[in-house]
């Protein structure tokens, strides 16, 4: 079953952002589930001959499909990153374990594991083009205000807020004690007002929509209207360069999709750049 599973393997490799091990020990949990897979393996003399039948195929695409949305997911194992948001909230602000415990969290979330590696550098190219705004909301923000430097230059509050409980059970209790940050949990649905009632500034200098825009016109078209009334003087709007999943340049795709936002909204653009995973366009909305 192994070396049916490493073959097929080879092939996920090649088309999806995954290492050859846990490519493999995913395959290999899938054909297990395969009843009449294991039987045809025990029965057969070789790889070639079962990869033959059509048993093989059958459950060579359902490895793969499973295996395509474990990839898209945001946080890839639920309960690995449930766990680490678990530590989390258990640890005392003091604690010396927080920093490992933050860590963990983030590094659970493909959106901000994928930034690790130059986080730095992505917020000292946010900042030089946001400058130094007092407010900021983080629409969609996932768990990046566990890594967002708020002291210099100084930030009076950042606005965190997310449809998904779990981002938001993680940064509320990373900002415990910490009045700057305010987490909401907030589907762009509900639109702006309900948001205001939680206590969100009439407007707000600096906006981030990153990383989100794209999954909106996706899944929610209707929710686009409400970005486009996003109340700051200034957004930021991302994408991804490369797919969550497969192994493809999606930039142009991307900076299509949020390009055509900005003009079909009245939006100027004022900045560009980029990291390794990540295109961001600065704009300002109209009026
Ligand atoms: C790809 S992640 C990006 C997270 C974060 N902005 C970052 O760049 O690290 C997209 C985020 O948008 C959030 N999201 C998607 N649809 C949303 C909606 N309708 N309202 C609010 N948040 C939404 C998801 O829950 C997720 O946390």
């Amino acid at each position: 079953m192994r070396s049916l599973a490493d073959d097929l393997a080879g092939d996920v490799v090649r088309r999806y952002r995954i290492e050859h091990d846990q490519a493999v020990d995913m395959v290999v949990e899938s054909f297990g589930r395969s009843r009449a897979l294991v039987t045809a393996v025990a029965a057969a003399d070789s790889v070639e001959q079962v990869k033959r039948l059509r048993v093989y195929r059958d459950a060579a695409t359902t490895a793969k499909k499973e295996i395509y949305h474990h990839l898209r997911r945001y946080r890839p194992a639920e309960s690995s990153a449930s766990d680490a948001v678990d530590r989390l909230v258990a640890l005392p602000v003091s604690s010396d374990e927080r920093a490992a415990a933050v860590r963990a969290v983030v590094a659970n979330h493909v959106s901000t594991a994928e930034r690790l590696g130059e986080l730095d550098g992505f917020f000292s190219q946010l900042f030089d083009h946001i400058g130094r705004p007092d407010t900021i909301v983080d629409v969609g923000c996932g768990v990046l205000p566990l890594v967002f430097p708020l002291d210099d230059p100084p930030v009076g509050q950042l606005w965190a807020v997310d449809t998904d409980p779990e981002a938001i059970r993680a940064v509320s209790a990373y900002a415990r004690g910490d009045e700057r940050v305010h987490p909401v949990r907030w589907d762009l649905t509900e639109d702006w007002p309900a948001l205001h009632a939680r206590g969100l500034p009439n407007r707000v200098d600096v906006a981030l929509v990153l990383k989100v825009l794209p999954v909106v016109a996706r899944r929610a078209p209707q929710a686009l209207d409400v970005l486009a009334r996003t109340p700051a003087d200034l957004v930021v709007f991302s994408g991804s360069r490369t797919a969550m999943a497969k192994r493809q340049d999606i930039e142009r795709r991307e900076t299509g999709v949020l390009r055509r936002f900005l003009a079909e909204h009245g939006f100027t653009e004022v900045g560009e750049f980029r990291t390794a995973d990540e295109v961001c366009l600065v704009a300002r909305p109209v009026g």
